[in-house]
């Protein structure tokens, strides 16, 4: 690609069906890349990377040496500035995003922009390697310690399929979301709120429960758990150990149509997040408990971190018309 070329770059964003909480232990997780991304298109050259979005009153001006991703503003240059300082770019860009995502919903627009800016600034790697450099660059630019899925889904995306992703070693499954299964994503209405610290106070406990039982991913018996002295840890443990299972369940439930166990799986995910990993709110219950008593729902979650944000459901076609509705996509390219 010569200097000066027009460069066009998509992310998507990406829902989870299932396995929340579950990366940053290297265990599983079943998300999928949908139809709505973020768009990056413009030229490479000069040295610094300059980017204007409809979407935010303020450019994003970011210098190829930038240090430190954190402090860049305005706050979604923060974004920019984690990726450029990942991949450190010979040339700089100039350019526009546009998004077809709800900015901040849930739905991974962060992931998405990533990943697009990533290729449009010439990265090469694999589809783990683009994954691992923009999870960095979130890392960095949000200071979340931030497990892989979200920037892997939108890396990897298949159409059709939702990824059944091992975080340990980083294996990618296709997993066939049947025809007659709609994926619907619910706003609750609750921006979500202290995402960051409560994410990380999380992710410390599931490695003070690992520093006494060992590798989660690696145990099959959530009652397990039972050993922690500590009554916290002894829940957020059971929840890990418990929905690794149910990404499993799920995972070889969906593709075979047994629509009945993809549904407890979902509803008993929920309650774990809820009472085990404590991370839902009264306001995604009641969302959650509304959805799971609508006919033809087949089961509904919190989907992402919690803490407010979104729902995702499961349901036979046009039972409901709220929120949105997504399909499995193809994941980052550039066009
Ligand atoms: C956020 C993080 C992900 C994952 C989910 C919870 O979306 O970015 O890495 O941990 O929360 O499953």
């Amino acid at each position: 690609m010569s200097d000066g070329e027009r460069v066009t770059a998509v992310g998507p964003g990406r829902v989870n069906l299932i396995g929340e909480h579950t990366d940053s232990s290297g265990g599983l997780v079943l998300p999928l890349a949908i139809d709505l991304a973020t768009t990056i298109s413009g030229t490479r050259g000069g040295d610094e990377v300059v980017l204007v979005s409809p979407d935010e009153a303020h450019p994003a001006v970011v210098a190829l040496d930038v240090a430190d991703p954190a402090i860049a503003t305005p706050g979604w240059a923060r974004y920019v500035a984690g990726v450029v300082a990942q991949v450190r770019p010979s040339e700089g860009f100039v350019g526009e995003v546009t998004t077809t995502l709800p900015i901040g919903a849930g739905l991974s627009s962060s992931a998405a922009l990533e990943v697009a800016l990533a290729l449009a600034l010439g990265f090469e790697g694999s589809v783990t390697e683009l994954a691992r450099v923009t999870q960095l660059a979130e890392q960095q630019a949000s200071g979340v310690p931030c497990g892989i899925m979200d920037q892997l889904a939108s890396a990897a995306g298949i159409a059709g399929r939702a990824l059944l992703i091992d975080c340990h070693d980083l294996t990618i499954t296709p997993i066939a979301v049947p025809d007659d299964v709609e994926i619907r994503v619910i706003h609750s209405g609750q921006a979500r709120q202290l995402a960051g610290s409560a994410y990380a106070e999380r992710t410390a406990s599931v490695a003070a429960a690992e520093a006494e039982l060992g590798p989660l991913r690696l145990i099959e018996d959530p009652g397990t758990a039972d050993a922690l002295d500590d009554e916290v840890l002894r829940r957020r443990a059971r929840h890990v150990i418990s929905e690794n299972a149910r990404v499993r369940a799920v995972a070889a439930a969906l593709p075979a149509g047994d629509l009945a166990a993809v549904g407890e799986a979902l509803v008993a995910s929920h309650t774990s997040l809820r009472d085990d990993f404590e991370v839902s709110t009264p306001v995604l219950d009641a969302l959650v408990d509304r959805l799971n008593a609508t006919e033809g729902v087949i089961g509904a979650r919190l989907t992402g971190a919690g803490f407010g944000g979104c729902v995702v459901a499961l349901t036979r076609p046009g039972t409901l018309q709220e929120g949105w509705l997504v399909t499995p996509s193809p994941g980052a390219r550039l066009l």
